[in-house]
């Protein structure tokens, strides 16, 4: 199915920037990509790769970066598969590492980001198979794979990418599962329950429209802040790393990411009476979270809670909770309210949250 965007889909539709049209988009856009995916071959192209390969490498930059290490996070779980991540731009110290048996996922929404071209181009060099996942049809990267998925995202105008990772997180997602189920670790029941309820994260990501009030008003109390740390594990740290990604690009304030149990070793020295800390409520670890919040909170630290309803007695001052969901469809819900954070942040704070300032939506340069 080949898609192709209108004008009317590339302009503003009424919202007064395209980052905020671009967050409520993503039920519509994680719609279009699961149906184009299932009807695709080439998904079954590159789990076909995946399982002969000796090795898997993923990589990206920025948003595609992170969508790499929720695959991995998935992939490991559900077929024992456990990828070499590695950034775009750090490829040459990967080089050496890997043989014509190997695979390298490489994820760009444009397709067109010279780190990440750069990557595949000496990875083939050395013959490995390159599975493409992105949102531009006859993209350089698409022309370099052997394999291409597409996400069906449409087109993203804003400079912080929103759509586009939820929509690359869907993709590698349900390729996690063709792996499992090609490995025989799941049957092909299982997988279609996977397909059918990866159908219901346009539901999940529907929890930004519900729930922007509460985030405009948690964004009122965090745009005053010079600093904060977002926090989570296993899942909700990948997560953690892009919505810390989110506010430093559009809202110029300085938000590290760390897996909360790192955060002991070194940056909670930086903790002191209202420094704001979110945590990134991913279910399965709330336990060990709650005991991370205690610790902040004892250092003095505003803790926030963006996460699942399993965290409804979470010891948090501020709590944004977006619905109940598992570990399979929690990305879809948690990461709308959390880019929106950093949409109302940006305006609340001056700035145009479509052009932040040093920033490309595509860095052509080395
Ligand atoms: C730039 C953009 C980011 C994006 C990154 C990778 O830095 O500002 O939003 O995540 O490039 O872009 P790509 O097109 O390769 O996904």
């Amino acid at each position: 199915k080949i898609v192709t965007w209108s004008i009317e889909e590339a302009s503003k539709g009424g919202y007064p920037h395209y980052m905020l049209k671009e967050i409520f988009e993503q039920p519509r856009a994680l719609y279009e990509t699961l149906i184009g995916l299932i009807e695709d071959p080439a998904l079954e192209e590159a789990a076909e790769l995946l399982v002969n390969a000796r090795r898997v490498f993923v990589t990206g930059a920025g948003t595609s970066y992170h969508a790499t290490l929720v695959f991995k996070h998935y992939i490991t779980g559900m077929a024992g598969i456990v990828p070499i991540d590695f950034i775009a731009s750090e490829h040459p110290e990967y080089m050496a590492a890997v043989s014509h048996e190997d695979v390298l996922i490489a994820v760009s929404q444009s397709g067109e980001t010279t780190d990440t071209l750069q990557a595949v181009r000496e990875a083939k060099k050395r013959g490995v198979k390159i599975i493409a996942v992105t949102n531009v049809i006859g993209s350089t990267l698409s022309r370099l794979a052997d394999v291409t998925l597409y996400t069906r995202a449409g087109p993203e105008i804003g400079v912080a990418a929103t759509k586009t990772f939820l929509t690359q997180v869907l993709t590698l997602q349900l390729l996690a599962a063709r792996v499992a189920c090609k490995l025989g670790v799941i049957d092909k029941s299982d997988f279609e329950s996977i397909v059918e309820k990866l159908s219901s994260a346009r539901e999940a990501a529907r929890s930004a429209e519900r729930l922007n009030p509460h985030i405009k008003a948690l964004a009122v109390i965090l745009s005053k802040a010079q600093s904060m740390f977002v926090l989570g594990r296993l899942l909700g740290a990948h997560l953690a790393r892009e919505a810390a990604l989110k506010i430093k690009e559009i809202s110029y304030v300085h938000a590290e990411a760390y897996p909360a149990g790192e955060s002991k070793h070194g940056p909670i020295a930086l903790v002191e009476e209202g420094f704001p800390v979110i945590f990134v409520g991913t279910p399965g670890v709330e336990k060990k979270l709650y005991s991370n919040m205690e610790e902040m909170k004892a250092r003095g630290a505003k803790v926030i809670v963006v996460g699942v309803d399993s965290y409804e007695d979470a010891p948090a001052d501020y709590k944004v909770l977006v619905g109940s969901y598992d570990e399979t469809l929690a990305p879809y819900a948690i990461m709308p309210p959390l880019q929106l954070l950093a949409y109302h942040m940006a305006v609340m704070l001056g700035y145009d949250p479509d052009k932040p300032r040093n920033l490309a939506k595509t860095v052509t340069v080395e």
